[in-house]
């Protein structure tokens, strides 16, 4: 395993907000076509804000510790902003990642703002 900071361990050990929602006001899902890794998350939205997030990933530790970072840090934001985020912003709230392992933090915001869309497309 790569050398990974304490906040990756901890995320990765101890992931947040892992689960999902079946009355989601969002679904979004990413797949990297090159390892297979997939995130799924879930969101609920009122008043342009995320109230809750859940998220699944299958995949490798950064790729797990990541998801759960991203979403303890999308919990109360506004749509707007979290349509914004990168998978650079991603990888700093986790600490960063070893060179290898920074595409694993795509995953996250990718399903985020695939979630948002889903959710834009389809308010329920
Ligand atoms: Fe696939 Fe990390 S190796 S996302």
């Amino acid at each position: 395993m790569p050398k990974y900071n304490a906040i990756i361990m901890d995320h990765f050990q101890n992931p947040q907000n892992v689960g999902e929602f079946e009355d989601a006001d969002g679904i979004g899902l990413e797949e990297n076509p090159i390892c297979g890794d997939k995130t799924q998350i879930w969101i609920r939205v009122h008043d342009d804000l995320i109230t809750d997030i859940r998220f699944k990933t299958q995949g490798c530790a950064a790729a797990i510790a990541t998801s759960s970072v991203c979403t303890v840090h999308a919990k109360g934001m506004a749509l707007e902003e979290a349509k914004s985020l990168s998978p650079n912003d991603v990888a700093n709230w986790a600490g960063g990642l070893p060179r290898a392992k920074i595409h694993c933090s795509v995953l996250a915001a990718d399903a985020l703002r695939s979630a948002i869309s889903d959710y834009e497309k389809h308010p329920r």
